[in-house]
C-alpha cells in the first residue's frame, strides 16, 4: 500500500558521482519515488541527467523512477525515456505544443504520465487533459535549480488543481516540486498534495533518511489540518 503522502526524493541535490548511492539510500529509507530531474539548458538555465543515467538508475533500483523533463520539445526525447525504464515521465506544458498526442505515446509506451506547471502558469490550462493524466506536478519554484525557495503561491495552486479535479471527477497524483522542507510540506499537503518532491531538504541533510521521513511526517500533519 502506498503511503498517504508520498515521498520523492530529487537525486538534483545528491552527489553526482555517487548517484547509485543516493538511489539506494531513497530505497532505504522507504521512498516512493526516485524524482530524477533531467534539464536540456534550454527550457532551463542548467544540464543535468540523459537516458544512459536513466537506465543505470533503473537497473540499480526497484523504487519506480518518476522522470521529470524540463527540456524544449520533450515529443523528440519521450521515447528515449520509455526506452530507458522512467515509470513516470512528466513533460512541461509550456514546452509541448500537441499536448493530447504526447500523452498518448507515453501511455501508449506502458508508463504513467504527468504534466507539469511552471508557477505562472495557469492551473487551468490543464482543464480539458486533466482526465488523461496520472499526475500534475506544480512547480513551487521556477525550475533550474535545486535548494530555491518556496514560493508560497503553491498552496492556493495546489487548491485550484485539486478543483479542477473534483469537478472533472478524477484523482491524479497531485505532487510538489521546489523548495519543500518539513516546514512548506504542511502547507501543500493541507490543500491536496500527495506527493512531495524534495532535493536538498533530503541530500543535504546530515541523515537524509531521518530528513525523509520527517519531511513526510510533516506532509501527514498536514493532512490533517485538511481534515
Ligand atoms: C527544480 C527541480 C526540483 C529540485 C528540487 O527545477 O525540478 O526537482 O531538485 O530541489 P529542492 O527540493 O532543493 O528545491
Ligand atoms: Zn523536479
Amino acid at each position: 500500500m502506498s503511503n498517504r503522502v508520498q515521498i520523492a526524493p530529487s537525486i538534483l541535490s545528491a552527489d553526482f558521482a555517487n548517484l547509485g548511492s543516493a538511489a539506494r539510500l531513497a530505497a532505504d529509507a522507504g521512498a516512493d519515488w526516485v524524482h530524477v530531474d533531467v534539464m536540456d539548458g534550454h527550457f532551463v538555465p542548467n544540464l543535468t541527467i540523459g537516458p544512459g543515467t536513466v537506465r543505470a538508475l533503473k537497473r540499480l533500483t526497484s523504487v519506480p523512477l518518476d522522470v521529470h523533463l524540463m527540456v524544449d520539445n520533450p515529443a523528440e526525447q519521450v521515447p528515449w525515456y520509455l526506452d530507458a525504464g522512467a515509470d513516470l515521465i512528466t513533460f512541461h506544458l509550456e514546452a509541448c505544443v500537441h499536448v493530447n498526442r504526447l500523452v498518448q505515446v507515453i501511455h501508449d509506451g506502458g508508463r504513467k504520465v504527468g504534466i507539469a506547471l511552471n508557477p505562472a502558469t495557469p492551473v487551468g490550462f490543464l482543464d480539458d487533459i486533466v482526465t488523461d493524466l496520472d499526475l500534475i506536478l506544480l512547480m513551487s519554484v521556477n525550475p533550474g535549480f535545486g535548494g530555491q525557495r518556496y514560493l508560497p503561491g503553491a498552496a492556493k495552486r495546489v487548491q485550484d488543481a485539486l478543483r479542477m479535479c473534483r469537478d472533472r471527477q478524477v484523482s491524479p497524483l497531485i505532487e510538489v516540486d521546489g523548495g519543500i522542507t518539513v516546514d512548506t510540506a504542511p502547507l501543500v499537503t493541507s490543500q491536496g498534495a500527495n506527493v512531495l518532491v524534495a532535493g536538498s531538504a533530503i541530500y543535504g541533510a546530515g541523515d537524509p533518511s531521518r530528513a525523509l521521513h520527517d519531511i513526510r511526517a510533516a506532509g501527514e500533519r498536514g493532512l490533517e489540518v485538511k481534515a
